[in-house]
């Protein structure tokens, strides 16, 4: 019998990108702070969440098995708290060896066990493979969502070359925090452009703390259902992340 509390999932928001699981990363630092910032968006009318703790081959080494060990006993304590979130867990990846070692050996981490995987590119420069190596992920089977591209500096005075290096092979999702100023004015307006000119297919709130949800998730849902038509937001926070996570690899 499915779980009456997420039961409506489909019917709510999901976020594919956010620092949920406790101590991992720079995300949550505690189970207080997961529930809390689950229940939190739980009340904006999110019902499914996929945790995506960072992946790199330096700070952020765990497997899996650990991340998916943490989002049991999330899960377990958002069920016993009666928080109406269904979670999964995937792992952002950081473009570099660990990123390659796990594309080309044991498998990428994928959200939510679709097909889907999240990749950060680097912010300074952006490697000329770049669209060698996504080619490449495709072929093996994943499709790749770039987290944040409005963070990348070589795309601030031109989006097209983002639009290239995307077009077919990756999907461009763009950051709450990154909309609501987080990072400056010149990344903060690249975001707006992606959302606006409609080559955002995703938005994540990228949470890492429960302080995050009045200062950042809060002000942007609201400027985006003054700047975005609600058909289109829709698609951007429930029809789309949906659709992906049903797409098993
Ligand atoms: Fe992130």
């Amino acid at each position: 019998m499915p779980d009456p509390t997420v039961a409506d999932a489909a019917a709510g928001w999901a976020d594919l990108h956010l620092h949920v699981l406790p101590g991992i990363d720079d995300g949550a630092r505690d189970l207080q702070a997961s529930l809390e910032m689950c229940r939190g968006l739980a009340d904006l009318g999110y019902r499914r969440l996929i945790a995506t703790p960072h992946a790199d081959g330096r700070r952020h080494t765990y497997g899996p098995d650990r991340i998916q060990a943490l989002c049991g006993e999330v899960q377990t304590a958002l069920t016993a708290e009666g928080i109406p979130i269904e979670l999964g867990w995937g792992a952002e990846y950081a473009y570099g060896d660990r990123f390659h070692q796990d594309l080309t050996g044991a498998g990428l981490i994928t959200l939510g066990n679709s097909r889907y995987i999240l990749l950060e590119l680097p912010e300074q420069f952006m490697p000329a493979t770049m669209p060698q190596v996504l080619f490449e992920v495709g072929t093996a089977g994943y499709f790749p969502i770039i987290a944040h591209p409005e963070r990348c500096e070589p795309f601030h005075d031109n989006l097209d070359r983002l639009l290239q290096i995307a077009g077919g092979r990756a999907i461009i999702q763009v950051s709450f925090r990154s909309l609501a100023g987080t990072f400056g004015r010149t990344i903060k307006k690249t975001a707006w452009r992606l959302v606006e000119d409609g080559h955002a297919e995703l938005l994540a709130t990228d949470c890492h703390s429960p302080k995050e949800l009045k200062k950042i998730v809060r002000p942007v849902l609201k400027a985006l259902h003054r700047k975005v038509s609600a058909d289109r937001l829709d698609r951007m926070l429930r029809r789309t992340p949906h659709r992906m996570l049903s797409e098993i690899r």
